[in-house]
């Protein structure tokens, strides 16, 4: 089973972002791994739909947009338009999950849920037959650079043993704090895809960086 790399550039200087994006086409990441914050859902802010539709333009790569915000359903049409081909959006916002997810696949484009770490993974499990991948945060949204937190592996296999149970087709992404050694924790409790953000983008070369950790599971 293949492991595919979503590095996040949440890890670079958005000032550098065509470089960046140039870079990651070179590279073996078959996904591209974006962080919507609004300083709301999470204690943080970033960008919105018409940074993703300008960066559209330098690449065909898989365009993995994580929403942490709240009030998914108002702004859900600008981030399909501005070029998202997977949207995941959080299972703790106050909004129908249902509908959120019949909008997004009803686009042609696919549909993730995320679960932070205090979320048990009972929540997400009613979803799973809906949706095409979930994200398990091993850190608390907000931030890069943060340490993996070790008690969410067991979500993770949990996760992992009730898709392959009910033989469903949900990808299984990790995000926060991934490296070589957690990479591997990961991969091993079920995992399929890997997002990574400092890890990446603190070594100096980002392509030899991202394909050094894919050619590790792959
Ligand atoms: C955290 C974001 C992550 C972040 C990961 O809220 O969802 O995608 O960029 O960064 P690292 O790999 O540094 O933990
Ligand atoms: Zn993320």
């Amino acid at each position: 089973m293949s492991v595919k790399i979503s590095p996040s550039i949440l890890g670079g200087s958005f000032s550098n972002i065509e470089r960046i994006i140039l870079d990651l086409n070179q590279s073996k990441a078959e996904y591209i791994h974006f962080d919507v914050m609004d300083g709301d859902f999470v204690p943080n802010l970033t960008f919105g739909p018409k940074f993703i539709s300008n960066v559209r333009k330098f690449s065909n790569k898989v365009f993995d947009v994580h929403l942490m915000i709240n009030r998914v359903e108002k702004f859900l049409d600008d981030y399909i338009r501005a070029g998202s081909d997977i949207i995941t959006f959080h299972i703790e916002i106050n909004e129908g999950i249902e509908n959120i997810i019949k909008k997004i696949k009803a686009q042609g484009i696919k549909c993730g849920l995320a679960i932070k770490p205090k979320t048990s993974w009972s929540e997400i499990q009613p979803y799973l037959k809906h949706i095409d991948q979930v994200i398990i945060m091993t850190v608390e949204p907000g931030f890069g650079g943060q340490e993996f937190m070790n008690d969410q592996v067991d979500k993770i296999k949990n996760i992992s043993n009730y898709i392959k149970l009910n033989n469903l087709k949900v990808s299984i992404e990790i995000d926060g704090g991934i490296n070589f050694e957690t990479g591997k924790t990961c991969v091993e409790a079920g995992a399929n895809i890997l997002v990574a953000g400092s890890f990446l983008f603190n070594q100096g070369n980002l392509i030899t960086a991202t394909n050094t950790l894919s050619d590790k599971f792959n």
